[in-house]
């Protein structure tokens, strides 16, 4: 089946009770059981809800995989994946990541004795040069967050095969219309589902996706044991989402590309990060393992102040100033004191983060509106 056809009819069947077509909103807590143990598969929703297993199944069609598993934020989806560490265990991670991530590890697991090695993972030797015999992770985000810098992941499968570790994607800006990890050797495949995969700026909610049982029955036991999992009413809105998912992303991608080009030409623009533009460093991985560049644009102004940057976000109109990203309304935010305001500033500036840096969602208004809000607030 090709892409198009899963997103609107992957893992969803007619409601068995009724019929329905669109996937009823199971607003249960619990099932009956006719005898002690004697139930139709379900039997209390922090473990299985029918919602929530549609959702699954459709979010393991669309990454190729075979198991899926949603939870109540992607937050809460990273989280799990931790739980599968133990005190002594190092994780080597890339330097440029969501701000929440990078919080999580460090405030949160490093405490409880794991160790993290934040590096630059377009460097594949600087991965490999992190990796002891106590790898037990390696993290990826690619396209990162904020400075869309592409790391190759089928060269950090290999490095964590050889290393006997697990290698996780966070696949958030891309989602599987642009790039399905579990394909090019990754064991785990991560989502924030509030961004694109909703697509519509009105659920927070993460996933997780597997082909592999062993390991998918060790996260669904933390799933259900640490118990962070959506609700009914927020799967149904995903699942709704996800039916447009690969008409969103093209206009995502097109209007992407718009913005990126029209911003390399400004005059009042330095540098602009996006992975489908000819000086990306690492186009051509991009290229490689992702079927279009997506619809994440960041940029500096000339002289990299950030009053220039502020005063800019300042103007936009239809490039509303807020946190997030991925829905299909055109988003502006300011990584530094923003998204990633949780990573100290040093770190920060060794990642190449700079705090005149302006990150756009781009969203699929019509394309000559978003490049006129862009005129009028950069001058
Ligand atoms: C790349 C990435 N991963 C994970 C997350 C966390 O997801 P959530 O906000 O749904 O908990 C975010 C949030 O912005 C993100 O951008």
């Amino acid at each position: 089946m090709k892409f198009g056809t899963k997103a609107i009819h992957a893992g969803v069947h007619p409601d068995p009770a009724t019929g329905a077509i669109m996937t009823p909103i199971y607003q249960t807590s619990t099932y009956v059981q006719t005898s002690p143990g004697q139930n139709k598969g379900y039997e209390y929703s922090r473990t299985h809800n029918p919602t929530r297993t549609q959702l699954q199944d459709a979010l393991a069609a669309l990454d190729n995989g075979r198991q899926g598993l949603a939870f109540a934020s992607g937050m809460a989806a990273i989280d799990c994946v931790m739980k599968l560490l133990k005190p002594g265990d190092e994780v080597v991670c890339t330097d440029d990541l969501y701000g929440g991530s990078y919080r999580l590890f460090t405030k949160v697991y490093a405490p409880y004795g794991i160790n993290f090695q934040f590096v630059p993972m377009h460097d594949m030797a600087a991965v490999e040069a992190a990796v002891t015999e106590r790898t037990k992770l390696i993290w990826v985000e690619t396209p990162s967050n904020p400075l869309l810098n592409i790391i190759d992941i089928a060269a950090a499968a290999a490095v964590a095969k050889k290393a006997g570790a697990l290698l996780a994607v966070d696949n958030t800006f891309s989602t599987p219309y642009l790039q399905t990890p579990l394909e090019l050797g990754a064991d785990i495949v991560v989502y924030s589902l509030t961004k694109y995969m909703g697509g519509h700026s009105d659920v927070v909610m993460g996933a997780l996706v597997m082909d592999n049982e062993e390991l998918a029955d060790q996260l669904a036991f933390y799933q259900n044991s640490c118990g962070g999992t959506p609700g009914p009413q927020d799967c149904f809105l995903v699942l709704r989402g996800l039916k447009t998912l690969h008409v969103r992303m093209q206009r995502h991608c097109e209007n992407g590309r718009r913005v990126a080009e029209y911003l390399q030409q400004h005059p009042k623009v330095g540098k602009v990060y996006w992975p489908g533009l000819s000086t990306h460093p690492n186009r051509a991985i991009a290229a490689k393992q992702m079927r279009d560049f997506g619809g994440m644009v960041s940029f500096v102004l000339k002289g990299d102040e950030q009053a220039d940057a502020i005063a800019v976000l300042e103007k936009l109109q239809l490039f509303t100033l807020a946190e997030s990203l991925g829905g299909v309304e055109s988003l502006s935010g300011h990584p530094a004191t923003m998204t990633h305001a949780s990573i100290p500033a040093e770190q920060r500036r060794k990642s190449g983060l700079s705090d005149s840096l302006i990150r756009l969602s781009v969203g699929i208004e019509d394309i000559e509106d978003l490049l006129a809000d862009l005129k009028q607030a950069i001058g």
